[in-house]
């Protein structure tokens, strides 16, 4: 995690994922946080928010608050949602003054955490279940299943821009339980040398059942919904009991 562009580099955040529909996104949340009685104007929590690119869109419909494990992402955070907390935390230990309406976490974040210890310290009364009122809401948007991981795979991620030209490529890889990315970066900007460095992702493969029972005996009343914001993550809609 520490040599990831979230520590290292997350002016390049938004470049490598401008491809992300963040508005389209939060259509959607908005949806799911209105069947779950998640009004306009309620509060709520992204955790693992990086720069804030749900939460910019969010901070329309909601009051919302965030946090992220990398200063850097959070400062970035900071200046899209300036009427906003956003501050810097890690997941499985955080705290709140006053428990919210909602809790989010999106984008596979909750991957980067290695083993069900963790997962159950994030979802514990010292983390996520404390910062849910009793009737709130979880929406987890988690990393890919043990059988949706393809190894071998090649990928090629690409921002072309005048002034910033990006190319990420990796290949997949498996440690045991943990889906392992080196992703190799080439970075032109204008005024710099191009900048070649690699960075190493691990994210558990967590299976969904597993993950599911950690939320429910958290305290949320939990199910999965394979119709989520990407394809093949899906999320798990919690209600604080
Ligand atoms: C793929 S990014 C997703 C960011 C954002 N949710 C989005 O949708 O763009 C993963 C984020 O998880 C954060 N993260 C990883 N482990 C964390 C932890 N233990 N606590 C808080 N944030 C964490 C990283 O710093 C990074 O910003």
């Amino acid at each position: 995690m520490h040599d990831t562009i979230y520590a290292t580099r997350p002016e390049l955040y938004d470049a490598i994922y401008s491809f992300k529909d963040y508005p389209a996104e939060v259509v959607r949340l908005a949806a799911l946080l209105g069947q779950l009685g998640i009004r306009p104007g309620s509060r709520l929590l992204e955790a693992a928010c990086g720069t804030g690119g749900h939460l910019a869109h969010l901070q329309h419909i909601y009051d919302v608050a965030g946090f992220d494990l990398n200063a850097g992402m959070v400062g970035i955070a900071a200046t899209k949602v300036p009427q906003s907390r956003v501050f810097t935390a890690d997941m499985t230990s955080f705290k709140i003054r006053e428990p919210v309406d909602a809790l989010l976490c999106l984008f596979s974040s909750i991957g980067y955490l290695p083993d069900l210890a963790a997962v159950r310290a994030a979802a514990s009364a010292f983390a996520f279940a404390a910062a849910v009122r009793p009737g709130g809401a979880l929406v987890v948007e988690p990393w890919l299943a043990p059988a949706d991981w393809v190894n071998d795979r090649p990928f090629m991620t690409l921002h072309d821009k005048p002034d910033l030209r990006i190319a990420r490529v990796n290949t997949s890889a498996q440690d045991g339980e943990h889906s392992v990315m080196d992703m190799h970066w080439l970075v032109a900007r204008k005024g710099h040398a191009v900048e070649h460095f690699v960075e190493h992702h691990r994210l558990w493969l967590c299976p969904r059942e597993t993950m599911r029972q950690a939320f429910e005996e958290a305290g949320f009343t939990t199910r999965f919904e394979p119709d989520g914001l990407l394809k093949d993550r899906g999320l798990f809609i919690g209600h604080r009991r």
